[in-house]
């Protein structure tokens, strides 16, 4: 049955970013009494993706749980129950995800806010609300948990406004189109193009995905059906920092230029002119074949490492013959390599910014001083944490090598630490107006880890499941 069909199964947020909604309060909960904690989740109204299609909303609850929430409920979490293994060891649970995620110095978990140790959280509610009322709606929320038999760790808070994130930039811009009524074929030889569309099953357990076939899940009593894996990583940023740097890198006229060359988009949501495709700002019709040096928009921008588009070859389709050497890896370049297979590790973004928001200033002017930190409340869903979020962070963005580039990881969120043989990861390669390449060095941290989990959020009925006891 084609996703679209369960809508009434599925939880809104899988769909819907809820725009209008612009405050969003995160609450992070510990379990302390099962039985009481199941009764008072049971009493939550859970949006479904059918209640979302069917009326404008003016309040939104999802639920989501990780590993370590999941067993306080009596349900075993971990691969012999079909849920994925880094699920179940969470975001910190290891050394070396840790750094392959770039989760070390300043982003070392036992830095964080939360997320390890007793601040584990076992809960995430995640309310949505105009950012009139919704203090208002976490108010009465975290009211409700006395006696509930949970116990508040934080409540994080969006109070928008939507569409930038900290820095200035457009945000929110390129998302898969999820393929919802199950039209789409994988693995024919038109993937060799880039495609937004996606099979339902990079998103949606107990469902066909790119490589054409449903893969494990918990299937157990049907829990996992229609769920997903959410991640949440709070990324503070320096907002500060990025601009100071940006001009004495570039000075006051060119310091927004430089910004948009890093992030790969302006700062106003335009693709960078070059890429073919559509103009303007927000516009995502665009790839990376028509600029294999990165002129246009640096190879190591962050929109091109977190998607490199340009599908499974960057030239496309050249034919029977050529296409078979390609495939067997008999001709390419480390660029072609490095960005095959975009499809199989794309992310749904479904994050928010907390703090001040805006450009600083004119950007070139000196940038105020910050009074409140800013940050994203980065959260993104795929049906695969190992595949899709950990793959793009570990190997494209945080990674020091990437696409034939070396001594650089992506220019806003790296860590700048020495890669594993020594070699400085704190350059940007780019090309200057008239082409020309330029390197900067001595990139600072811009972006630090403050807490993260990953959750499982799950379908309506699996929900259920787990609630039951
Ligand atoms: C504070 C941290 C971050 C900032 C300031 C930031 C900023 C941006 C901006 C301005 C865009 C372009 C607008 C858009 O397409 O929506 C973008 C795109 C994107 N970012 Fe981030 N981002 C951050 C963290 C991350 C992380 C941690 C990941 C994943 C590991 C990520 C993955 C992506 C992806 C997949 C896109 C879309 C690329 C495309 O399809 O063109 N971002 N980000």
């Amino acid at each position: 049955m084609a996703a679209s069909d369960q809508a009434a199964d599925i939880q809104a947020m899988t769909e819907r970013g809820f725009g209008s909604l612009d405050g969003a309060s995160y609450l992070l909960l510990s379990i302390d009494d099962a039985a009481r904690a199941r009764t008072w989740l049971r009493t939550l109204a859970v949006t479904s993706l059918a209640d979302a299609r069917s009326s404008k909303l003016d309040r939104v609850c999802q639920i989501a749980f990780t590993a370590s929430g999941l067993a306080a409920l009596g349900i075993a979490a971990d691969a012999a129950h079909g849920f994925a293994p880094e699920f179940a060891e969470g975001m910190a649970g290891n050394e070396r995800r840790s750094h392959r995620l770039g989760d070390e110095g300043e982003n070392a978990p036992d830095k964080w806010y939360w997320g390890v140790a007793d601040t584990e959280p076992h809960v995430l509610v995640v309310l949505l609300a105009p950012v009139a009322a919704i203090a208002a709606v976490e108010a009465e929320h975290v009211a409700a948990l006395t006696g509930a038999g949970c116990a508040l760790i934080r409540a994080n808070r969006s109070n928008g406004p939507l569409g930038r994130e900290p820095f200035g930039f457009a945000d929110g811009l390129s998302q898969p189109e999820v393929d919802w009524d199950g039209q789409l074929v994988p693995g024919g030889a038109k993937d060799r193009l880039y495609r937004n569309t996606l099979a339902a099953g990079e998103v949606l357990l107990g469902h066909t995905n790119e490589y054409g076939f449903v893969p494990a899940w918990p299937s157990e009593r049907e829990i996992g059906r229609n769920g997903t894996y959410l991640v949440y990583r709070q990324l503070e940023q320096d907002v500060h920092g990025f601009w100071r740097w940006l001009r004495e890198q570039a000075g006051k006229a060119g310091a927004v230029g430089l910004g948009e060359t890093m992030i790969g988009r302006g700062i106003d949501g335009a693709p960078q002119p070059g890429l073919g495709g559509a103009a303007g700002p927000g516009a995502n019709d665009f790839g990376f074949g028509q600029d294999p040096d990165g002129l246009a928009c640096p190879i190591g921008a962050h929109i091109r490492r977190a998607n490199p588009r340009s599908g499974d070859d960057p030239q496309g389709r050249r034919g029977f013959l050529r296409d078979v050497i390609s495939s067997l890896g008999l001709k390419g370049s480390a660029m072609q390599d490095a960005v095959a297979s975009a499809r199989f590790h794309r992310i749904l973004r479904r994050g928010r910014p907390y703090g001040p928001i805006g450009l600083p200033a004119g950007a070139g002017d000196d940038p105020p001083t910050p009074v409140e930190p800013s940050g994203l409340h980065f959260i993104c869903l795929n049906a695969s944490i190992a595949r899709q979020f950990e793959f793009v962070q570990g190997a494209w963005v945080a990674s020091a090598y990437f696409a034939g580039l070396s001594g650089e990881q992506d220019p806003i969120l790296g860590n700048r630490l020495p890669a594993s043989g020594g070699g400085a990861t704190d350059a940007f390669h780019y090309a200057d107006a008239e082409g020309c390449p330029r390197l900067a060095t001595g990139l600072p941290q811009f972006v630090t880890v403050r807490g993260g989990a990953y959750f499982f959020l799950p379908g309506l009925a699996g929900l259920a499941q787990i609630l039951a006891g």
